[in-house]
């Protein structure tokens, strides 16, 4: 990526009230290039939908592909008690004009990094379109620039005290994912439990009086109530947009490199990513794991691209 030029991605997502606020900030700070939806807070009928629906708000002229609708084995498993029955809370944005591109991410995913080299992945879902795409064809790892990925945890997890949601819902594609050797960077729990926005947040996007501000305000709002991570407040983890701005901002980031694994039999640890902290062994180191963040300026990009973003193109 040249200085000044926007990094090109493509953002594989199960929207998700955290993954909108996410393609928000895309549309900003970076160059969307494509977006594939898979089956994660909400079925893959639904995130495909919320996707289309993100698409028409923004006006994005990226294509939008569906992609799997289960994990590689495991059964489907959702969070609509988190992200509302359809997944985008109680928004109320119109129905898509039209469907997704095709049903095939995987394929996508492939042919668009052979076109192009360069392009940063950045799933802020669970890994199954990834893990199948890199199953696939293994050199995919080798021809983007990373997979800077929204999941996981240094010893935190949400839908357990071990695993979080994108790693539990397919732990199986994940192992596949940091077993890949790819330019891995892992922004968990441990890091997106430190940006925190709600109504406070939500009451600045309403102010804008425009269509995406108003969007934005019932995201924020539903995700302060859903996501809160300090009891009583309406305040709740802003995860998804990390994932993107570690890649448009990495200034504001600070990683380490570790040797990271998936727990995939463990009856209570099922879907840890398990974080080798002994930086004094030698260890293959295959992942950057994320642990400080400027969360106070990761909010404010966040806030400024609620009110940069111009549907009008
Ligand atoms: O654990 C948080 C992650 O799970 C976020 O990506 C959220 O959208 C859900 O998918
Ligand atoms: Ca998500």
């Amino acid at each position: 990526m040249t200085t000044g030029s926007k990094p090109k991605i493509i953002l594989d997502c199960d929207p998700g009230v955290d993954d909108a606020i996410a393609i928000i900030t895309a549309c900003r700070w970076t160059e969307i290039v494509g977006i594939t939806s898979v089956s994660g807070n909400v079925p893959v009928e639904h995130t495909t939908s919320n996707a289309l629906k993100m698409k028409k708000l923004l006006n994005i002229e990226a294509p939008i592909h569906s992609g799997a609708s289960r994990p590689i084995t495991s059964e489907p498993f959702h969070a609509s008690h988190v992200h509302g029955q359809t997944g985008l809370g109680n928004t109320d944005l119109p129905e898509p004009d039209g469907l997704a591109d095709s049903d095939d991410a995987v394929g996508f995913i492939l042919e668009k990094t052979r076109e192009e080299e360069g392009i940063h992945l950045i799933p802020i879902g669970p890994l199954t379109n990834i893990a199948l795409a890199i199953k696939a064809d293994p050199s995919l790892v080798n021809r983007v620039a990373s997979i800077t990925l929204m999941g996981g945890g240094a010893g935190i997890g949400n839908v357990t005290s071990a695993a979080e949601f994108n790693i539990f819902a397919d732990p199986e594609a994940a192992d596949l994912v940091f077993r890949s050797g790819a330019q891995l960077n892992m922004l968990g729990l441990n890091l997106t439990h430190q940006v925190l926005m709600g109504s406070v947040h939500a009451d600045y996007c309403y102010a804008l009086d425009t269509p995406v501000g108003k969007t934005a305000g019932d995201l924020l709002n539903f995700n302060g109530r859903t996501h809160g991570t300090e009891k009583g407040a309406n305040v709740g983890a802003m995860h998804d947009p990390c994932a993107v701005l570690a890649v448009s901002h990495p200034d504001l980031f600070i990683s380490k490199h570790r040797s990271v694994v998936v727990e995939l039999e463990g009856s209570h640890t099922r879907g840890q990513t398990l974080v080798d902290e002994r930086e004094w062994v030698d260890t293959e180191k295959n992942c950057n794991v994320y642990y400080e963040v400027d969360s106070e300026k990761v909010i404010e990009l966040i806030l400024q691209a609620v009110s940069e973003v111009d549907p009008s193109g």
